[in-house]
């Protein structure tokens, strides 16, 4: 039996001086001054913040790590980003896309992020894209949970094969059915697209998550046809639009309208802070819109909503590193969530909203669920933030599978005008005056890296 003991941390809800007991992979134990079991291994929280895992709700795990292939993205634009993407699509092989997005999953299991939801392109004939994603799933499971969306990036209706490949990656085991209408020749033909793909999804018992309204078009009407499909179908509260940029530039009346339907049919919204504010307003001269979709006001209405990452160093996003909190702090500027109730909400964007987005079962630092958390170098959620904390551990179903030195800081300033002591490192540093250590995280974990050994063992591959 193995028992894993956390002393001393504090909660998002603001629980302080509480111990963690994990034992057989499972939370067994939370409260003060726990018992700790004969041969656990303890580990002094110092006061910190212990957070459920950072979740993704919205990844591009295939073109992940492809930043330059074969060419940059020049203007900046969506379009040109798909454009390359189509580029490189015949260039791909499965060797290379295994690789990239197992180095992706190194680096996000370091960053304490444990769940992520990725679209795969399914417009490739061959499905390489969708095999190779199947097996790093299947690799990647005892560290990190991947959802995966079948996305026809080409569009639904024209690409002339989107809507069978889409049926086999379904049938090969992806899990969520996905769509980009507003991708489609017309506004009519995006509308046909998400008739389609509902319904496909209420056939097979699936949830969706679609790419919706991604423009800074103000008549954009495609999230409104998902509200109706979602409710006609019954298909409320398994339903996600991703992006819903639109929604920025829609006249406020128009929305004021939109929104209640939103909540009505219980759709989840997904914005993408890091994405949406590169990618949108590319258009526009000044004053330039921010392109992010409507999230406190969303979430006003009782709307779950999500931060996602989209993208890292791809055709559509040359920077990145997998960081939640990174996106978190990018979407609290966007959306200018700035008191302490919405900064707080902007780090349940991307945890607890995220999960529930996905559908994760027993999420969360609770008695009887897995043993699943991240021990940040925070005092809050807002702190976490601010400092794009360092963890210090992240655990897995009871397990240590990465672990960061704190940041510290050295006072060379203060001794210099004191002129007493050249310089000293202060332990306080690492608590309220920690500062953004200059080292980066370790971009992978030495776990995860011996998982990725064994696996290839076990598969004969890399
Ligand atoms: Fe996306």
């Amino acid at each position: 039996m193995s028992a894993l003991l956390f002393r001393n941390v504090c909660f998002t809800d603001g629980r302080r001086a509480q111990d963690v007991l994990a034992e057989d992979g499972r939370i067994r134990a939370i409260g003060a001054q726990l018992t700790a079991p004969d041969g656990a291994q303890i580990v002094d929280g110092h006061g910190f913040l212990l957070s459920p895992p950072f979740v993704d709700a919205h990844f591009h795990m295939d073109a992940t790590l492809s930043y330059g292939l074969p060419r940059v993205n020049q203007s900046g634009t969506l379009l040109e980003g798909i454009a390359l993407w189509g580029e490189l699509k015949p260039q791909l092989t499965q060797q290379a896309l295994v690789e990239r997005a197992m180095q992706y999953c190194d680096w996000a299991v370091a960053k304490g992020l444990l769940a992520i939801r990725s679209h795969v392109d399914v417009c490739d004939d061959r499905l390489l894209a969708v095999e190779a994603l199947l097996q790093v799933k299947q690799r990647v499971a005892p560290y990190l949970d991947l959802q995966l969306v079948a996305f026809p990036q080409d569009g639904l209706l024209r690409s002339p094969t989107a809507l069978a490949n889409l049926k086999r990656a379904l049938d090969q085991g992806v899990d969520v059915v996905g769509g980009i209408p507003h991708f489609e020749r017309t506004m009519a033909d995006g509308g046909e697209s998400v008739r389609i793909l509902c319904e496909l999804a209420a056939e097979r018992g699936l949830r969706v998550d679609m790419h919706c309204d991604e423009s800074d078009d103000p008549l954009s009407r495609h999230i409104e046809t998902l509200t109706f499909h979602t409710r006609r179908l019954g298909l409320q509260g398994r339903v996600t639009g991703s992006h819903l940029t639109s929604m920025h530039s829609m006249d406020n009346y128009y929305v004021s309208k939109l929104i209640p339907l939103m909540a009505e049919a219980q759709l989840n919204a997904v914005a993408n802070p890091l994405i949406n504010i590169t990618l949108q307003g590319r258009h526009d001269s000044y004053p330039k819109r921010r392109g992010m979709t409507r999230v406190p006001e969303l979430m006003a209405a009782g709307i779950t909503v999500g931060f996602g990452h989209d993208c890292v160093m791809d055709p559509w996003y040359s920077l990145g590193c997998a960081d939640m909190l990174e996106v978190a702090q990018m979407g609290l500027h966007v959306a200018q969530m700035t008191s302490l109730t919405q900064m707080r909400a902007c780090f349940d964007a991307v945890t607890v909203n995220n999960a529930a987005i996905l559908g994760l079962d027993d999420y969360g630092i609770a008695v009887g669920h897995p043993a699943d958390f991240v021990l940040l170098q925070a005092r809050s959620p807002e702190e976490a933030i601010r400092l794009r904390a360092t963890r210090l551990a992240v655990v897995r179903r009871g397990r240590i599978v990465a672990q960061t030195p704190a940041a510290t800081a050295s006072w060379r300033w203060r001794s210099v005008r004191a002129c007493s002591r050249p310089s000293r490192t202060s332990p306080v540093a690492r608590a309220r005056h920690a500062v953004r250590s200059t080292a980066a995280a370790p971009p992978t974990s030495p776990l995860c890296r011996r998982a990725h050994r064994a696996a290839r063992r076990v598969h004969g591959s890399g």
